[in-house]
């Protein structure tokens, strides 16, 4: 018997569940082919970041009132300076046409930041490029003391808002799980027009080092035990909101993807494993996947997808506060 893995995301008829997140490992045409090759069904570009967009926006703005000005020349340095640092948006494209030329699966472009700035407009133009879908990562540290958490809310709602209205193209949103309302935040996304919901965003930890004294830049890939998190949610969320689930974080092995499947994830996200492992990461989990539903039983992946979700299982408690006393009560010191 071979079990049926083709599965709907973000409007796509996808061979597979098993896709490679935005990270380095998809951020060049080599790269790119060789997930191909070893069965990637759609692929999510590194983001474009709000930062680079700023920029461009800036040497437009610029040259546009040089121009309006009557200047003839640049003031020495500056435009060739901005223009050498403005390369983002521009590579960001040629990845975009070369991915779309030559990898014959579904591209998801990705665009990442905090406000609207020039977001609209690269949704645009990356919809116009002819992507198959559009991620929006929305990274914000909440750390502004006066500002409240249905301000917080309510900014990414109106992102979400305004990305939607300027492009037509399957929209993703790439959250992290710092919400009081999860549930409800997860739900208004939808509202707002959300065609996926990517949980979750794992943030970079500043670390401080001892010897300099100063913040450290320290970014660590994630293990298999960051996946818990995901699970919860995505078993709470699997049936309750319109938006299709991506699982991201903490899927390094078949037995993390089946996981995220029987939680009620439509396809899980692969980032660190493949860069810690390459390519054959994904295969393997693709292949752990599909041999794990053979030996259980089932006949597809869409057959397994939520059976273990909160709506399914006979204790939905499991997944809120249930066995909380229990499990720490129990547990002992070695000594
Ligand atoms: C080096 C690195 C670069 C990343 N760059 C991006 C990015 O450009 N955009 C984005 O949305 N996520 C980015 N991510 C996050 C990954 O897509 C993924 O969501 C996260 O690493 C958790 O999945 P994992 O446990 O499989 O690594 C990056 C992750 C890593 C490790």
């Amino acid at each position: 018997m071979s079990v049926d893995m083709a599965t709907r995301y973000l409007g796509l008829d996808l061979a597979g569940p098993v896709l490679p997140s935005a990270s380095p490992a998809t951020g060049d045409i080599d790269h790119i082919l060789a997930l191909v090759e070893a069965g990637a069904p759609a692929v999510v570009l590194p983001s474009l970041f709000e930062e680079q967009i700023e920029h461009d926006a800036m040497a437009v703005h610029f040259g546009l009132e040089l121009g309006a000005d009557g200047f003839g020349e640049a003031p020495s340095g500056y435009l060739p300076h901005l223009a050498d640092y403005n390369t983002g948006p521009e590579d960001y494209l040629k990845l975009v046409k070369r991915a779309r030329a030559e990898a014959g699966i579904p591209v998801i472009a990705s665009l990442n930041g905090v406000s609207s700035g020039g977001w609209t407009l690269y949704a645009r133009v990356l919809a116009d490029e002819g992507v198959d879908g559009l991620e929006l990562n929305i990274y914000r540290i909440a750390a502004d003391v006066e500002e409240s958490s249905t301000e917080v809310e309510l900014s990414y709602l109106r992102l979400v808002e305004k990305v939607r209205q300027a492009v037509d193209v399957p929209l993703a949103v790439k959250v992290g799980p710092y919400f009081s309302a999860m549930a409800s935040m997860a739900r208004r996304l939808g509202e707002a027009g959300a065609d996926a919901l990517v949980i979750f965003n794992r943030f970079y930890q500043p670390d401080i080092d001892l010897a300099t004294l100063g913040v450290a830049p320290n970014l660590t890939l994630s293990t298999s035990a960051e996946l818990r998190l995901v699970l919860r949610w995505l078993a709470i969320l699997h049936g309750r909101i319109e938006p299709d689930l991506a699982a991201t974080t903490g899927v390094h092995h078949g037995d993390d993807a089946v996981k995220a499947i029987l939680a009620g994830a439509d396809v899980v996200m692969m980032a660190s494993a493949l860069l810690r492992v390459g390519p054959s990461a994904l295969t393997a989990v693709q292949k752990g996947l599909e041999g794990w539903l053979e030996e259980n039983e089932y006949e597809s992946v869409a057959q397994a997808r939520g059976s273990l979700s909160q709506r399914a299982v006979a204790d939905p408690s499991a997944f809120e506060r249930s066995n909380y006393m229990k499990t720490l009560t129990s547990y002992a010191p070695s000594w």
